[in-house]
């Protein structure tokens, strides 16, 4: 079977780890990258052994013959890249969030809709189901062997802004567009939350409302530049499920001591799960269920390998069927980051 070709566009922090995903990949050619800053689209040219860059992802699309694309810019200019290539029949993978607002998802949801139906396909990096300990934890949770989820509380934990455990987000740009609304960040509810969100939509199901705070602390530096640090740095969500179920969602970049740390522990009406993604290298799924529960007893779950989220992409467009994160999932959960706004203006419980 013939290659298939694709483009990566934005190659910033996060486009090594789509380099290095595809590349390792024997049905995927890297034909081409874009960035606007030329001088990174090279040198990621040059690292991936890529024959051609560019710095207008037009031109690109223009020049180059290409099946799919994986749009890796900052969340602000997810939406051009991604709409042009659906036009073009363009099998189209974003990075999250999917969209800076509800109005670009929408767009970009219906899109890849209409597109699905003439065998177009998206996918949305949300990096978090690549642990095969997600994957386990859902298919328990979900196939209602235990019951209907009661309760839960899910954490997304860094410290960048506390520390300079990544860096310094005083003299980096890589942080710096990530704490500027005018810049077209969500803060660390569109940064990492969306992860969150997502995990425990992905494990709990649909949720039916929410109340949401978001804060932004004072720091001894505020601006630099263009830059004004005003995008939130903590979420706190009370959420309800459809089913009936209640819990909390939490993001925080001031989490001094956690680097980066995911975890979630739902508790069902026959058992507790208990998800940790970052203690142990790849995650780790623990439950207390059956003849356990009684004692308090936990266990560790073996949880098989499942697919991360680039070959889920590149099997949707093998085996023409679209995969585990679309566009319009994607959108689900932008509706969750738009509601979140709406509930820290109105501080009040938004519908969804
Ligand atoms: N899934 C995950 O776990 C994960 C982790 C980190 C970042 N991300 C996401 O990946 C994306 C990139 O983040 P990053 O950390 O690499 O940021 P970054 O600032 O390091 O890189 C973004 C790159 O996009 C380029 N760019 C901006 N507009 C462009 C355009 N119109 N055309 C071409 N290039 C353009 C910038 O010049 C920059 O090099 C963001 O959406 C971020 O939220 C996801």
């Amino acid at each position: 079977m013939e290659k298939i070709k694709l483009a990566i566009i934005g190659t910033g922090g996060m486009a090594k780890a789509h380099g290095d995903a595809f590349s390792a990949m024997d049905n995927v050619e890297i034909v081409a990258c874009c960035d606007i800053l030329e001088e990174r689209a090279k040198a990621f040219a040059e690292k991936y052994n890529i024959p051609h860059y560019y710095t207008d992802f037009n031109e690109l699309y223009e020049k180059e013959k290409l099946t799919a694309v994986s749009v890796v810019t900052s969340d602000k200019f997810h939406k051009a890249p991604s709409i042009e290539a659906l036009k073009r029949n363009i099998h189209c993978m974003c990075e999250k969030p999917l969209a800076d607002n509800l109005e670009n998802a929408k767009e970009m949801s219906d899109l890849a809709e209409e597109k699905l139906k003439e065998g177009i396909f998206t996918a949305v990096d949300f990096s978090y189901r690549n642990s095969f300990a997600t994957q386990k934890l859902a298919e328990m949770v979900q196939s209602g062997e235990f019951g209907k989820v009661i309760a839960f509380d899910a954490h997304y934990r860094q410290s960048w802004v506390s520390t300079k455990i990544w860096g310094d987000f005083r003299t980096s740009s890589a942080f710096q567009w990530r704490m500027s609304t005018k810049h077209g960040s969500l803060g660390t509810m569109g940064d990492t939350g969306v992860h969150i969100y997502d995990l425990t939509r992905f494990v709990c199901g649909d949720f039916d409302e929410i109340f949401c705070q978001l804060d932004c602390y004072d720091k001894d530096v505020n601006q630099v530049g263009e830059y004004v640090f005003d995008a939130n740095e903590t979420m706190y969500t009370i959420a309800k499920l459809k089913c009936g179920g209640r819990g909390t969602v939490d993001s925080s970049r001031w989490s001094t001591g956690y680097a980066n740390e995911v975890s979630i522990q739902v508790f069902c009406e026959k058992g507790g799960f208990d998800l940790n993604l970052d203690r142990v290298k790849g995650g780790q799924l623990r439950a207390c269920i059956n003849e356990n529960r009684d004692k308090g007893v936990w266990e560790i779950i073996a949880c098989p390998e499942t697919p991360d989220m680039w070959t889920r992409f590149i099997d949707s467009i093998i085996e023409g069927k679209q995969g585990q994160t679309s566009f319009k999932g994607a959108y689900e959960v932008q509706k969750l980051l738009d509601a979140s706004i709406k509930s820290n203006e109105k501080q009040g419980f938004v519908k969804l």
